[in-house]
């Protein structure tokens, strides 16, 4: 490929709208932290893609650029939204043709705020370096617990594989790396700020009738392929990731529907009698447990602290027992590991 190919394949990596994109990541962020959105949305000034744009980025860009497409589309979306303007079915129409090429919701997603995100030219609602650090932190707490997923995914496939103990640690060491990382958001995030200025951005959107989410980590596939493989995750549990599915990226439907295909790793090893890998399993679940709390006290200084009136977090569920059950949950697993091991 010539080096003027070259470039011009990064450009659209990096803003597959050109100015479209380039002024959602460099100027928008402006007026959103000045909280003037319609004035951001009036200086796009007749940027937004045509439908031919979206048809070329549908026709002829691989997974990773219709997905930062959808994501400038989305970000845009949710600015208009809070300045009320009147772009936004324009907007919602363009989404819906992408998201039915990339199998995801017609909105920004996880994928696009999080795993798809570039260093280069990062999507920001505010731009300000507590979100930066934020959207990092994400980034790196989802590379943690990434390789946990996929040992377990061949552990799925074949729970008696040779390697499986030094899966199982292996899986231990990335839930506790996974606890440091996101404990790492207290010394990189301002609380103050993030409950002023950016959570307003997580709150769903409603496009042609129907709610959607914003990007969260309740969308984090790799914990809950994690969760599922090892046999923490609940009847109720494994609905509410069901209810989830048109967030996740076509990858990891198809790695969360392996995951639920029965028996768990618990079942497995309970069948078979084999001590050594449920001793492992109970250390998968403790720090699970301890992944949670830290979480929670994450919960408790950022959102909890800063207004005490606050019931539903940004992904719509009542967060005190949300993420409580959640706990209870591992810690159910936890005693029928404890209860077999007694007899
Ligand atoms: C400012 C920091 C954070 C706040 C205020 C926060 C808040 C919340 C809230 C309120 C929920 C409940 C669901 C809902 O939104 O309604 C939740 C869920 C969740 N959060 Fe966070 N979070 C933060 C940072 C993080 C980080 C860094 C991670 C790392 C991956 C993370 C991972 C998760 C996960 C996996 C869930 C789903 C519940 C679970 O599986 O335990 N969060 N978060």
């Amino acid at each position: 490929m010539a080096s003027s190919e070259i470039t011009s394949t990064c450009e659209k990596a990096l803003y597959p709208f050109g100015e479209f994109s380039r002024f959602v990541v460099h100027e928008l962020p402006e007026y959103n932290q000045k909280e003037e959105y319609a004035k951001g949305i009036s200086a796009s000034n007749g940027l937004i893609p045509s439908f031919e744009d979206v048809l070329e980025v549908v026709y002829d860009q691989p997974f990773l650029v219709r997905i930062r497409a959808m994501g400038d589309l989305g970000m845009f979306l949710v600015s208009s939204e809070l300045g009320q303007t009147s772009v936004s079915q324009d907007i919602i129409s363009r989404l819906k043709v992408l998201a039915a090429s990339a199998g995801v919701a017609p909105r920004d997603t996880y994928s696009s705020y999080v795993n798809y995100n570039p260093v280069e030219a990062l999507r920001t609602f505010t731009g300000n370096k507590s979100e930066v650090n934020f959207i990092r932190q994400l980034q790196q707490s989802d590379e943690a617990i990434r390789p946990a997923a996929e040992k377990l995914l061949l552990l799925k496939k074949n729970p008696f594989h040779e390697n499986r103990i030094k899966f199982l640690e292996e899986t231990v060491s990335c839930v506790n790396m996974l606890k440091q990382e996101s404990r790492t958001v207290h010394q990189t995030v301002d609380p103050a700020f993030f409950f002023k200025c950016f959570r307003h951005y997580f709150f769903p959107i409603q496009i042609g009738g129907q709610e959607y989410s914003a990007p969260s980590a309740v969308h984090l596939a790799n914990l809950i392929v994690v969760d599922i493989v090892t046999g923490t995750a609940s009847e109720s549990h494994l609905q509410l990731i069901h209810s989830l599915f048109p967030y996740f990226e076509p990858k990891n439907k198809f790695r969360i529907v392996q995951a639920m295909s029965r028996p768990s790793l618990k079942e497995h090893y309970l069948e078979a009698n084999h001590l050594d890998e449920l001793s492992l399993l109970d250390e998968i679940y403790q720090s699970l447990i301890e992944y949670r709390l830290t979480h929670q006290g994450i919960v408790n200084r950022y959102i909890r602290k800063q207004d005490p009136d606050v019931k539903y977090g940004t992904g719509g569920f009542p967060f005190d027992s949300f993420l409580q059950e959640l706990i209870e949950m591992v810690k159910v697993s936890r005693e029928d590991i404890h209860r077999y091991v007694k007899k």
